[in-house]
């Protein structure tokens, strides 16, 4: 079965999408079978994987798109799934084992306008669906947006773990506090669900710390970080093992890069002499496959 993750801070800007499509690369790269969910309308984890044009191609049926699953008469998700994603210039496979359910903007009509026909909580019903696909994966990773709207509830509700991307200052933290605050009440919201399907009690893995710029010094928001998800784990809000992970992903302009290329800095890095900011990604990568307890992977 496939351990699920969602991405999540509910401050924007802080690197989810970054970390989560560099993650779910390097799984991929290491030779695992990875599955990513686009549940952010800024389908910007999509357009990385897929570069704009293909993106656009695609946008001629919605039926591709993860808004479809939760239509009446729309698509299963098995039917959504994009195999092999990332593509070279000429289309060929450029990583294997990294699907993507895409998003497109039309998802932020799922908060607001598409009726609901299932009988059962959209989360619910994506939890079922996710089910028919699960075992053909080892990692599924959730992007969520900085809200806790439906898109998002559905990739907690399906999530073994979440993994907090932050940036080194008050907002983050302010974000994450948020977010702490957000899942305790919809754990309680969710529980009927989530007896009756045997959903996952989604548990915070870590915090990392991203865009760390050089030379800059940041222990004072990494003192609060700190301090802040002590407090949670002495409350019991937040398990006792979770942690800022001890790698830090360092600010480079080879992020924006990649995006504009439409590649993940593990497959660059194979073209350039020096990437350090890749090394960043898998190291982080090794740290939450340690902290899940599963086989730590070289990346080579
Ligand atoms: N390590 C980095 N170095 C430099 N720029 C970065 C780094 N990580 C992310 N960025 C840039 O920061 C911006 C925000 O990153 P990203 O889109 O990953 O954040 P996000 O949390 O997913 O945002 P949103 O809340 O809008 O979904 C992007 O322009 C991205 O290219
Ligand atoms: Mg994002």
């Amino acid at each position: 079965m496939a351990n699920k993750i969602s991405f999540l801070n509910l401050k924007g800007g802080v690197g989810k999408t970054s970390l989560l499509v560099n993650v779910a690369s390097c799984l991929a790269y290491m030779g695992k079978r990875v599955l990513v969910v686009d549940f952010d309308a800024q389908s910007n984890s999509s357009i990385w994987l897929m570069r704009l044009d293909r993106w656009n191609a695609l946008n001629s049926d919605p039926e591709n798109f993860v808004l479809s699953v939760f239509k009446e008469g729309g698509s299963e998700l098995r039917n959504c799934i994009q195999k092999d994603i990332v593509r070279d210039a000429e289309g060929e496979i450029a990583l294997k084992g990294l699907d993507l359910v895409p998003a497109n903007f039309r998802l932020m009509d799922l908060e607001h306008e598409v009726p609901n026909p299932w009988e059962k909580p959209f989360y619910a019903h994506f939890f079922e669906e996710l089910k028919e696909v699960e075992n053909d994966y080892d990692y599924i990773f959730f992007d969520c947006p900085p809200s806790f709207f439906r898109a998002p509830q559905c990739a907690i509700f399906c999530s073994d773990h979440l993994i907090v991307p932050a940036n080194p200052d008050a907002l983050s933290i302010i974000g994450f506090h948020l977010l702490i605050d957000k899942l305790e009440g919809f754990r309680k919201q969710t529980e009927r669900w989530r007896t009756e399907l045997s959903a996952p009690d989604p548990q915070i893995l870590g915090i990392s710390i991203g865009a760390v710029k050089a030379g800059s010094n940041i222990d004072v928001p990494l003192e609060r970080f700190k301090a802040q998800l002590e407090r949670f784990i002495a409350q019991g809000k937040v398990p006792k093992k979770a942690c800022i992970f001890p790698e830090q992903i360092r600010h480079s302009v080879t992020v924006g890069r990649a995006v504009m290329q439409g590649m993940p800095l593990v497959l660059m890095s194979k073209r350039e002499a020096s990437m350090p900011v890749a090394e960043d990604y898998i190291k982080t990568t090794q740290r939450i496959l340690s902290l899940i307890g599963s086989e730590v992977i070289s990346a080579v």
